[in-house]
């Protein structure tokens, strides 16, 4: 007998074939068994008769939820089963059974957070954390598709670093080797910018980390950030590769994984609608936005989470946010010639309250400049030599940003909290499991 993935099953109406997987639910009702399997890729109703398959009835009366099991029987249609078919069992066989001692401990009902988050190496095996695991999946597959397609070379930044990237305050620092002080990358961007100049446009991917002490639905410490870098490239360059990269990512979603955004009940509709070209404002706009909704923001002050979500219920898709106050904006950031009080950044800010999802911006590339710079914010300029040198052997215009995996995916999944959508997350108070 074939044995298939759950997903394929509609290939096989009418076909005896073997599932290997696990018992998910089972709901007993006299001579009827109803077991529920999962295998990964999906669920699958059986339906097991004492009368006709006396053996496999025994063997799976009673069984455990989670127990692993090889089931064999016949696909057939069946409207009302998840995903359109059921099976009928004939065989089953039983690897382990799990002990009615210990039993799985994530029921099939409602369990507290905490609970959850300490069993994560369990919870992932619900269909809701499958979807979107699967999905985090196709939103990065979708991303290094289109930055391949624009010419961008993928490059790799190292995770130890000799110097903080975005700001001191949330470094973690590590014993390297004998005594030397090293910290886990906040950014790729510095090395980024090294790349770039070999290789014109590139992006890094990968983990970065932040010492961040808040706890809010959008923070990590261990993140995933895709970072392009290029080149001979400007602020409104890096506006339009961003709306081009968000719009791919939510569209691979929308068309491969809708069985999966179906799962966790997203509203699709929304994310139809989005597609380039996103809005833009200037961080003067914004402030005037708020200003509407009776915010008393004004110049200088940072756009925080729920000065985010305000700006961002205008819109109903991505908006970018450009030439915020350079007082407020990193020590790498281009001032805007006509204005130097602003940086030629922006940050993308997502729709339905996810808040920034992108910051970027263009970089400085006049050498006394960025000595400047890095005195007025007491930075280290012996770490930074390797980064000056960038600026002392031909010096280009460049820009990029990064984009935040995790608040992008939780916003597609439409996920409360960005811990769902990384399959260990790290948090200000659990490195467990
Ligand atoms: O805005 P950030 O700090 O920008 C940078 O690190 C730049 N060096 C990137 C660049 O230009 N190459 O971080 C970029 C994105 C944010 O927009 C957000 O999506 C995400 O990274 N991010 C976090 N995600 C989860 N948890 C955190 N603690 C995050 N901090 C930033
Ligand atoms: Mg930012």
């Amino acid at each position: 007998m074939t044995t298939i993935s759950i997903e394929q099953a509609g290939k096989y109406d009418g076909q005896e074939v073997t599932i290997k997987g696990w018992l998910y639910n089972l709901r007993e009702s006299g001579k009827l068994l109803f077991p529920i399997f999962r295998d990964g890729t999906g669920i699958m109703q059986g339906v097991c008769a004492l009368k006709e398959n006396p053996e496999a009835f025994a063997a799976l009366k009673g069984l455990t939820q989670e127990s692993s099991v090889i089931v064999g029987g016949k696909i057939r249609a069946e409207q009302r089963a998840p995903g359109g078919f059921e099976m009928g069992v004939s065989t089953i066989e039983v690897l382990q059974k799990v002990s009615e001692a210990t039993p799985f401990p994530i029921q099939l009902k409602e369990h507290g957070v905490d609970f959850l988050l300490d069993h994560r190496h369990l919870w992932i095996r619900t269909p809701r954390s499958a979807a979107i695991l699967r999905i985090r999946a196709e939103a990065i597959r979708a991303a290094r598709n289109y930055m391949d397609e624009q010419g961008y070379t993928l490059t790799d930044a190292p995770i130890f670093t000799p110097a903080a990237c975005e700001g001191t305050s949330t470094l973690f620092e590590v014993n390297y080797i004998d005594d030397q002080k090293a910290y886990l990358t906040q950014s790729g961007q510095l090395y980024g910018e090294a790349l770039a100049m070999a290789l014109g446009k590139i992006y890094t991917f990968g983990p970065t980390f932040r010492a961040e002490k808040s706890k809010t639905r959008r923070h990590l410490t261990e993140f995933w950030m895709l970072e392009p870098e290029a080149a001979y490239a400007e602020l409104d360059d890096m506006m339009a590769l961003a709306e081009g990269l968000v719009s791919a990512m939510v569209q691979s979603v929308v068309k491969n994984k809708s069985r999966e955004l179906e799962t966790l009940k997203r509203n699709i509709q929304k994310l139809e609608n989005i597609k380039a070209p996103f809005p833009r404002i200037s961080y003067d706009e914004a402030i005037a936005i708020l200003h509407k909704h009776g915010n008393p923001a004004k110049f200088g002050d940072d756009i925080g989470g729920d000065e985010e979500t305000i700006v961002s219920s205008e819109f109903d898709r991505p908006v970018m946010v450009h030439r915020y106050p350079a007082a407020i904006k990193a020590f790498y950031m281009q001032p805007d010639a006509q204005r130097p009080d602003l940086a030629l950044a922006f940050d993308m800010l997502a729709p339905e309250g996810y808040g920034e999802i992108i910051g970027g911006s263009q970089r400085i590339h006049d050498y006394d400049l960025l000595v400047k710079r890095l005195r007025e914010n007491n930075l280290p300029e012996e770490s930074f030599q390797w980064y000056l040198d960038l600026r002392r052997y031909g010096s280009v215009p460049h820009a990029g940003f990064g984009l935040g995996l995790e608040r992008t995916v939780a916003w597609i999944c439409g996920t409360e909290h960005i811990r769902e959508v990384i399959p260990f997350p790290r948090m200000l108070y659990r490195v467990y499991p």
